[in-house]
This record gives C-alpha cells, sequence and structure tokens, in this order.
C-alpha cells in the first residue's frame, strides 16, 4: 500500500535500536480516517479468505483489528496481556517474548470467543520478530480455529519474522515492508 509508505516517510521518526515511531497517527495519536482506509484495504486483501473473526493483541493493534473487522463485517477479538479479575477462568494463554521490549508476558483470551470452525485473520500494527504472531497460531490452534493469515501495517523485514511465517505457508500481507531504516531514511522491500 503505497498510502502506508508514504505515511512512514512524512510522519515517521526512525529511533535508536531499529525503531519506528510512528506514535503520530498509529500507536498514540490515531490518524482514524487514514487507518479506516487501511483497515478497508485489509479487508479487501483478504475478502475471498471467509474470514469469520479478526485478532489482534492489545494494545496497538486494537484499532486496526476493529476497522478491519468492520470493513468485513465480522467480530474483532482482542487478546488481553493480563489476567484480569472478571475474565472468565476458562482461557487460552500463550507465554510472548517481547523481542524489543526485552520482557515477556502471556496472552490470554476467554475459550468462549474462539470457536473450532472459526477462521480468524491475525491483525496487528508492527511485525518484527514474529513471537506475537507465533503466540497467537499456538492459542488458534487449542482453539481448533483455522489462521487464514496475517495483515500488518508495518513489517520491519529485516528482522525476518514475516519471510518465516510465509516459508511456513502463512499468508502474510503487509502494507509496508521495511527493508532498512536509518537516521534518515527508510527503504521499502516492494
Ligand atoms: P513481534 O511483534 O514480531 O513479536 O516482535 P517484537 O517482539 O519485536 O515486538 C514487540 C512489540 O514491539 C510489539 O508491541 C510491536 O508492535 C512493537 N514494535 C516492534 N518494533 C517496533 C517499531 O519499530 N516501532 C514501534 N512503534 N513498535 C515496534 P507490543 O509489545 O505488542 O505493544 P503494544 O504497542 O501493542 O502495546
Amino acid at each position: 500500500m503505497k498510502a502506508m509508505e508514504e505515511k512512514i516517510l512524512t510522519s515517521g521518526k526512525v529511533l535508536p535500536g531499529n525503531v519506528l515511531k510512528v506514535g503520530n497517527f498509529l500507536n498514540q495519536q490515531l490518524d482514524v480516517n487514514f487507518l479506516t482506509e487501511v483497515g478497508k484495504e485489509m479487508a479487501r486483501l483478504f475478502a475471498d479468505a471467509g474470514v469469520t473473526k479478526v485478532i489482534t493483541i492489545e494494545a496497538s493493534g486494537i484499532a486496526l483489528a476493529t476497522l478491519t473487522a468492520q470493513a468485513l463485517g465480522v467480530p474483532a477479538v482482542i487478546v488481553k496481556k493480563h489476567f484480569s479479575a472478571n475474565q472468565s477462568k476458562e482461557v487460552y494463554t500463550a507465554t510472548i517474548d517481547s523481542f524489543t521490549h526485552k520482557n515477556s508476558y502471556t496472552a490470554v483470551v476467554a475459550r468462549e470467543y474462539l470457536n473450532e470452525g472459526d477462521r480468524v485473520l491475525i491483525v496487528d500494527d508492527f511485525l518484527a520478530v514474529g513471537n506475537a504472531i507465533r503466540g497467537l497460531q499456538k492459542i488458534l490452534g487449542e482453539a481448533g480455529a483455522t489462521l487464514v493469515g496475517c495483515a500488518i501495517a508495518i513489517e520491519k523485514a529485516f528482522q525476518g519474522g514475516g519471510d518465516a511465517l510465509r516459508a511456513e505457508g502463512i499468508r502474510v500481507e503487509s502494507l509496508a515492508m521495511v527493508e532498512s531504516m536509518s537516521d534518515d531514511s527508510v527503504t521499502f522491500r516492494r
């Protein structure tokens, strides 16, 4: 999606440690009109996949998952990063190591929201090493649901997570694929 690349070039900022800051349209402040178009594009890419649910992990994926689910006309399921008091005890969990944040957390979702026979699209803002998607893949497997693919706003292609998933036959559609970053430039894979 050319518009995503242009948005990164005009609004993104490269921080030390190969981090792309996109807080002004994707992570903290949301450019809702732009993200609505992103959601429509993600839905278009998977329009023929028979998606029954969109899934993401809180927090930054929620907006995109919501807008994509709206465009597909299906529910969005939000996987939590913490158990909460009112969380159902019947849950699926996965331990996810965050390469970027150097921590790990337990992803948790109530069993009632994922069913055998569901065809699930993973939506997220970033794909780096792919640990978050691996965790969701495990949860979907335990639920007996089918992973139809992953729709990603920004793939950091140089971190290899997307290519590893594709090599396993998983459909990964990234709207911008960052090949490399430096202080004053971002190069895309096309
Ligand atoms: P993964 O997402 O492929 O598993 O890789 P990684 O472990 O590196 O990512 C961990 C977190 O860091 C994710 O957010 C991811 O979105 C975020 N992240 C990775 N690279 C970048 C980057 O260059 N820029 C920004 N802004 N974020 C990046 P999270 O822990 O799930 O947090 P949240 O923001 O969704 O709450």
